[in-house]
């Protein structure tokens, strides 16, 4: 077993995914117990996690230095390279700040780990501060440009260090660092990771914490994540489970049809509630994303109170409420103890504690290709399963600055023709989104010879699996212009397009 220490990494999750697929049990600790825990789980491998914190600012997450002289191998990423660095003696500085994509080059082939690593190849970087001076006896094994101790080692104590981070998708090779790691720790791999996506024990669980007679009710709003929870709850429990479908206004077109359909299939008829006019009342004048988020969550809340009232009324024991929340939303809304909140995705915390109910989140543990696959499993259609994650609070994210009825009918113009054209060019199914954003910069056109004044939009439009990370898709530029000339001409109101090539990180996919 390798124990993973948090220090509140975004990806300290995944690290334990990749080590899963190789076969390797984890551990994920928090650092301030994590010598005796070490001590009690003796596992034949540590890993230090990266986190938001400065390893020389006062109250940074710390482990006790004895760790380094357990005989134990230890893999430092990020804070985790920079905290070892700081502990054993060498420096740590507020450096070059790097997000995204660098290329790695392997300095000293003698120093390589046993699995074979290119020359160089790219990784992915996510930092502030940089080591400048490594402790006695390290050695480096690979540097960027921006970093040269991107890569290091302390052979004799099998200690190791990497600025850049291997669990994420698109480090290339980074499993076989992992691997490679899993070697030096003498470990064997063997488990698998089936049984976690068994259905039969999926819905087992489910029933488990339900139990024989109480009722759930859940949100269904048509995208993945809450279909394949809700699909999976209502095979589990039947129709104990009450799935509500809240129309705001704010979501893709065809939505509606697309729940009623999947749930028509399984035999539950959803409770559709309408409120379009009322949910643009509440965002009149608002401006603030965050105040966005929580306006249509806490409706939600009304919404879902007011449903609750009617079911009690019929003696309906209502005792949980359904989320389809799933890993990345755990982290991104600061799940763990020293992660930093990056969004408040209203889909997790907060929701039920005014409602009295507890919550079901059968898809909390799984990434978003997981959860896929679950659906798969669970029979549902290909082009669903493969259908684009919609944010929770809907359009109202795509829309900086507030959003009116007519922004509102611009975007979803706009969003029809990016989707229609990608569907034409045969791409649609490669992106893991797209979307225009309303980005409230205006600029000048010229439009049958005359003076326009116009909104600026974005789009957006990228590859990812997970979610973690996200790189911009390299669109033909025929497409693009399609798209581009499409827009300006058939919204009014756009003057100008652009596309955005920002990787995540640093930029999250979504614009608020
Ligand atoms: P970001 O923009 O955080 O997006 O890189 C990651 C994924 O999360 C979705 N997203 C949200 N989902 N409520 C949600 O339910 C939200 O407030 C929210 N904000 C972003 C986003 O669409 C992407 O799939």
């Amino acid at each position: 077993m390798i124990i993973i220490v948090d220090f509140g990494s975004q990806t300290t999750h995944l690290i334990a995914r990749r080590l899963k697929e190789i076969g390797v049990q984890t551990l994920i600790i928090n650092p301030d117990s994590a010598l005796e825990e070490i001590k009690k789980g003796k596992p034949q491998g540590i890993i230090l996690s990266g986190g938001p914190a400065s390893v020389y600012e006062k109250g940074a997450p710390t482990i006790d230095k004895d760790i380094f002289n357990l005989g134990i191998p230890i893999l430092g990423i990020c804070y985790g390279l920079q905290l070892t660095a700081h502990l054993l003696g060498g420096k740590v500085i507020a450096g070059k700040k790097e997000y995204g994509p660098a290329t790695l080059k392997i300095k000293d082939e003698r120093l390589k780990m046993k699995n074979k690593l290119p020359q160089q190849f790219t990784v992915w970087m996510s930092h502030g501060d940089e080591v400048i001076k490594l402790p006695k006896g390290f050695k480096t094994i690979g540097s960027s440009d921006g970093v040269p101790f991107a890569f290091v080692e302390n052979k004799d104590k099998k200690i190791y260090g990497l600025q850049f981070h291997p669990e994420v998708e698109h480090t290339e090779f980074g499993s076989q660092i992992l691997r490679n790691f899993v070697d030096i720790c003498d470990l064997k791999s063997g488990l698998t990771v089936e049984d976690k996506f068994k259905i039969q024990n999926l819905k087992f669980k489910i029933r488990e914490v339900v139990g024989e007679k109480n009722y759930v009710i859940g949100a269904v709003s048509g995208g993945v994540d809450s279909t394949v929870a809700a699909t999976l709850t209502a095979k589990a429990i039947g129709k104990r489970f009450i799935p509500v479908f809240v129309d705001n206004g704010l979501m893709r077109k065809g939505t509606e049809d697309h729940v009623m359909k999947i749930f028509k299939k399984i035999g539950i008829k959803p409770v559709v509630v309408s409120v379009v006019g009322e949910t643009l009342a509440r965002l009149k004048k608002i401006t603030d994303s965050e105040k966005k988020r929580k306006i249509i969550g806490n409706f939600y809340i009304e919404i879902f109170e007011k449903e609750m009232k009617k079911l009690r009324a019929q003696k309906l024991p209502v005792k949980f409420l359904l989320q389809g929340t799933i890993y990345s939303d755990v982290i991104e809304s600061q799940g763990t103890q020293h992660s930093a909140k990056i969004k408040s995705h209203h889909n997790v915390g907060g929701l039920p504690k005014k409602m009295k109910l507890k919550l079901l989140e059968p898809m909390r543990d799984f990434y978003k290709d997981e959860v896929r696959e679950i659906g798969r499993k669970l029979g549902l259609p290909e082009e669903f399963v493969n259908k684009q994650p919609f944010p929770g609070p809907g359009y109202a994210v795509r829309i900086r600055g507030e959003v009116t009825r007519q922004r509102l009918e611009m975007e979803k113009k706009a969003d029809e023709i990016v989707l229609s054209e990608l569907d034409k060019a045969g791409i649609l199914d490669q992106v893991f989104l797209s979307f225009p954003v309303m980005t409230n910069a205006y600029s000048t056109a010229v439009k049958g010879d005359g003076r326009h004044f116009g909104e600026v939009v974005a789009l957006r439009i990228v590859e990812s699996k997970d979610i973690m990370t996200s790189t911009w898709a390299k669109i033909p530029y025929e497409i693009l212009q399609k798209i581009s000339s499409r827009i300006v001409n058939e919204v009014s109101g756009v003057s100008r397009v652009v596309y955005d090539i920002t990787t995540k990180p640093p930029a999250t996919m979504e614009w608020e």
